[in-house]
């Protein structure tokens, strides 16, 4: 028996999806966002530049979506809002006879999308003065995201994430640390200057978490449904926390948030183990164990949950390690996609076979005699996971 056109379709998008990323993530991330109230989604905005220009990738892209039963709420008008209106009765035009879909104020958002149709909202200025306040109107898209919950705010324009001069696309951009250097001289220029420093607005306005991130609508379903994402996402720092010898760590919370993220329940005494230090990210979102080697302190287990898997966690979770010490060591599966970042963390590394499976050994700060004794250590560190 064939099955309804529809399922087919569905299988179709659902096939697609998986292979963009590892097929596991696309479910994950499918899951993830089903879960959340349907308004609650997302929000794209949409540059006018590229209703221009690709606005049949995005009408693929919404398409998709609403055939898994997503439907992001579309804005646009933000930078400049002289041809919103225009431009959301022309995608709804087109999306019409595929997608059921309304153009409406703010306050018809959420109805519209419970209603199970796309909304597209223009940002008009009230006063009609189009060039007039930008400021006003992305603190209205700021509104609009609190009042949604919105787990997701992408900025959808030509090109793929935010460029600095002479620079590749950065693929996350820390505002505590990085906000001046990227809107200083060797920064991000015209439109992308503005753009970062109303992010930021947002992010100040917003109290809830929201993932804010600028790519184009040829990447968007790959930023939104793998770990690596495509494009830039952009967001304040998580609040890392070190804890000196373990004392004052929650171990349940720290022993559960590990067995998630590595899928595997930990060996029995595996927190009472002694530790150097433990630095844990933005209330057990992530964490980092350190213990002691006789060599330099050893990188026992890096984790981050999965729902913040790809935002920075893991970024933050380094960097405040990596200021404390200098010298480090730590093994990695071959096969384990972080294992290409940590390449780049790392002064050296040595592929090795421990028992059944592939592993890379890495270090930071050791002198070239003391690798083999952390090749030695790393090959026999008693396993964590039972
Ligand atoms: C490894 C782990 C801690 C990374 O945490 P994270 O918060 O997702 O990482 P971040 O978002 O800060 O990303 C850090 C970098 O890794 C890259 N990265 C993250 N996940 C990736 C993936 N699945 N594939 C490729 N690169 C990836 C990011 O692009 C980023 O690189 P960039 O700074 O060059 O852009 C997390 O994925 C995890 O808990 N994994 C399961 C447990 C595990 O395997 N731990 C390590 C064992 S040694």
């Amino acid at each position: 028996m064939t099955p309804p056109a529809d399922v087919g379709r569905r299988q179709l998008v659902l096939r697609f999806l998986s292979s963009i990323g590892r097929p596991d993530e696309a479910e994950r991330y499918l899951a993830l966002f089903r879960a959340e109230r349907p308004e609650s989604f997302a929000i794209l905005h949409v540059s006018d530049a590229l209703v221009r220009a690709a606005e049949d990738a995005l009408l693929v892209d919404l398409r998709m979506l609403a055939e898994v039963g997503l439907r992001p709420v579309i804005t646009m008008g933000a930078a400049r809002t002289r041809a919103a209106a225009a431009w959301a009765a022309r995608l709804r035009d087109a999306l019409a006879p595929v997608v059921p879909c309304a153009v409406v104020g703010p306050d018809d958002v959420a109805a519209t999308v419970r209603d199970g149709r796309l909304a597209l909202c223009p940002l008009l200025e009230p006063a009609g003065d189009d060039r007039g306040n930008v400021d006003a109107r992305f603190d209205a898209l700021a509104a609009l995201a609190a009042a949604l919950d919105a787990r997701k705010l992408v900025f959808l324009g030509r090109r793929s994430g935010l460029q600095p001069r002479d620079g590749r696309v950065a693929s996350i951009i820390d505002l505590t640390t990085e906000q001046a250097a990227y809107l200083g001289p060797d920064g991000l220029t015209g439109q992308q200057a503005l753009l970062l420093r109303q992010i930021a607005r947002i992010l100040d306005r917003v109290s809830h978490r929201l993932t804010v991130s600028v790519t184009s609508p040829f990447d968007l379903l790959r930023e939104l449904f793998t770990v690596k994402g495509a494009g830039t996402l952009v967001r304040r720092g998580s609040t890392v926390a070190r804890f000196d010898g373990g004392a004052g760590v929650d171990a349940a919370r720290l022993g559960a948030l590990i067995e998630a993220a590595f899928g595997r329940p930990l060996v029995d005494d595996f927190t009472a183990r002694p530790a150097r230090a433990i630095y844990v990210a933005d209330d057990y979102r992530g964490a980092a164990v350190i213990t002691d080697a006789p060599l330099a302190p050893y990188l026992s287990k890096f984790a981050v949950t999965l729902e913040a898997r790809g935002d920075g966690v893991g970024r933050d979770l380094w960097r405040a390690m990596a200021a404390d010490l200098p010298r480090l060591f730590w093994r990695s599966r071959a096969a384990n996609p972080i294992t290409a970042w940590y390449r780049d963390q790392c002064d050296g590394l040595q592929r090795l076979r421990i028992g059944d499976a592939e592993w890379v050994v890495m270090w930071r700060g050791l002198a070239p005699a003391e690798v083999p004794d952390a090749i030695a250590w790393c090959a026999a560190a008693p396993a964590d996971f039972r």
